[in-house]
Order: C-alpha cells, then structure tokens, then sequence
C-alpha cells in the first residue's frame, strides 16, 4: 500500500504526519518504507538523528526519486508500506504519486493562505480521479494546528470550511502540541517522547494514535472495495 503526504503549501506538517506514521506502521509490524522526495530533505535528517541516537525501532529510508510510477512500484514489492514525504510546491512529485496512491493526505492548518492552498492542491488532485486505478484519487484533508483545547471555534470553522467545499476530512484533527516540535528535534515520533516516567504528552500521543487508526481503517476500505471490484469483474455483473 502506498501512502502520500503532501501539499503545495510549506510548513503545514507533511513531514511530521509521514515521520510519526512511518514509526507507528515499523512498531505494528508493518514492513514500512519511508520515502523523503523532498530537496530539503527534512524526513532524511529525522532519520539521520534517529539512529544517531539508537531510538528504536528502525525506519527504513529512501530519497532521491526520479521516476516515481516506476520506483514506487518497484518499492512496493519489496515493503508492505511505502510513506512518502512531498516537498511544498512539487506538483509532479504529488501527481505522480497520489496517481499510484491508495491514501493522499494532505495536511492543513487554519490559516487562510493554507487552506486557500489545500482546496487548491484537492481539486487538483480530483482531477486525476480518471486516470487512478481505482477511478478515484484517494485524497483527504487532515487539520492540524489547531488550537490545543477541544471543540474550538476555529478548528470547527475549519472543518465547517473545508466541508463546505466538498473536501473528505480525517476525523482526527492534530492540535499545536508543542511535542511535535521536541519530537522532530529528537528523530522521535510524538509518543515516543518521554517525560520523566511516561509519555511527555499523552493527548498529543492519543491524537497521533487516533490518526493511525484512521489511516488503517482507509486503507483497510480501499483494499476491500478493490477485491470487490474484481470479484465482480470476474463473475461478469
Ligand atoms: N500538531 C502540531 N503541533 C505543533 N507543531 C507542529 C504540529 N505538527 C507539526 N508541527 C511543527 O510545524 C513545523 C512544520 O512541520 P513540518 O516540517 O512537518 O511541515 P512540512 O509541511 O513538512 O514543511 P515543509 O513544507 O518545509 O516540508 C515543525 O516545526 C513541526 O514540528
Ligand atoms: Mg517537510
């Protein structure tokens, strides 16, 4: 299965959501490859810092892809799962990808310029609905930075907001967790952040947890819709 992080705007935690997902995936016994497509090279030096410091498990890394139809095909016969980072305003790394994709996740915060850019980068990518496998490119919007209390007025004018343009949205929504920034300084994942007994911020862990179910389950339905599709091809109905 093959999972795509991305949008055109910067700094809206396309690396962060691949870096945490990609941990939780290798502890669930998934075997995971982390795919930084980005010049910046940010998912890289997490990982760079990850096995600087011995943090366990191991995530596996690739950069530098040139032919993404090819290279993420080949990947996804050797590993279960492939995440791939994009970098903000690579519009050929997205579509190339979010075309072989069985999950496009494209994160956003609340500001305007975001979620400007978001709706933007969604209807692009439904415009290769046609040519995807499945007739329908897989994208959804995941909020993040929210303000850190529950049931804000702007995370709810977000998700009114993104609703109202047509766009799916994750349930889960990740809120402005100053773990997350000690997480990627650590080439940790958010609940692998440690206080002095446990995890430093258990609600940030909850949220990232929650995440990776959803993501499971989506991907779970896109697989089974698949078998569907072909029991049915097969049978002649
Ligand atoms: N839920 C969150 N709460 C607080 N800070 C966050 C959260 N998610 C991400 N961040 C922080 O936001 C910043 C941007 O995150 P990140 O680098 O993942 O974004 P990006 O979209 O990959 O950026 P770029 O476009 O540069 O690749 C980082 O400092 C990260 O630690
Ligand atoms: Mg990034």
């Amino acid at each position: 299965m093959i999972i795509v992080v991305g949008n055109e705007k910067g700094g809206v935690a396309k690396t962060a959501t691949a870096t945490n997902l990609a941990v939780r995936a290798v502890e669930a016994g998934i075997d995971t490859l982390l795919i930084d497509t980005d010049s910046q090279g940010t998912s890289r030096a997490w990982c760079r810092i990850r096995n600087e410091t011995n943090q366990l498990p191991f995530v596996p890394l690739k950069t530098e892809i040139d032919n993404f139809k090819k290279e993420l095909l080949h990947e996804s016969t050797k590993y279960e799962l492939l995440i791939v980072d994009i970098g903000a305003q690579n519009y050929k790394a997205l579509t190339e990808s979010a075309l072989q994709a069985d999950l496009v996740i494209v994160p956003t915060g609340a500001d305007q310029f975001e979620v400007e850019s978001t709706i933007k980068v969604m209807r692009a990518l439904k415009k290769l609905d046609e040519e995807h496998q499945d007739g329908r490119c897989p994208a959804w919007v995941l909020m993040n930075r929210t303000p850190n209390v529950r049931n804000s007025r702007e995370e709810a004018a977000l998700r009114a907001c993104l609703i109202d343009a047509g766009m799916p949205v994750f349930d889960t929504v990740l809120r402005d967790r100053s773990v997350w920034r000690t997480s990627r300084r650590e080439g940790r994942a958010v609940h692998e952040v440690l206080g002095r007994t446990q995890m430093l911020d258990p609600k940030a862990g909850a949220e990232a947890e929650s995440l990776f179910d959803e993501v499971m389950e989506k991907l779970a339905t896109v697989q089974q819709q698949r078998e569907q599709r072909q029991r049915k091809a097969r049978s002649g109905k």
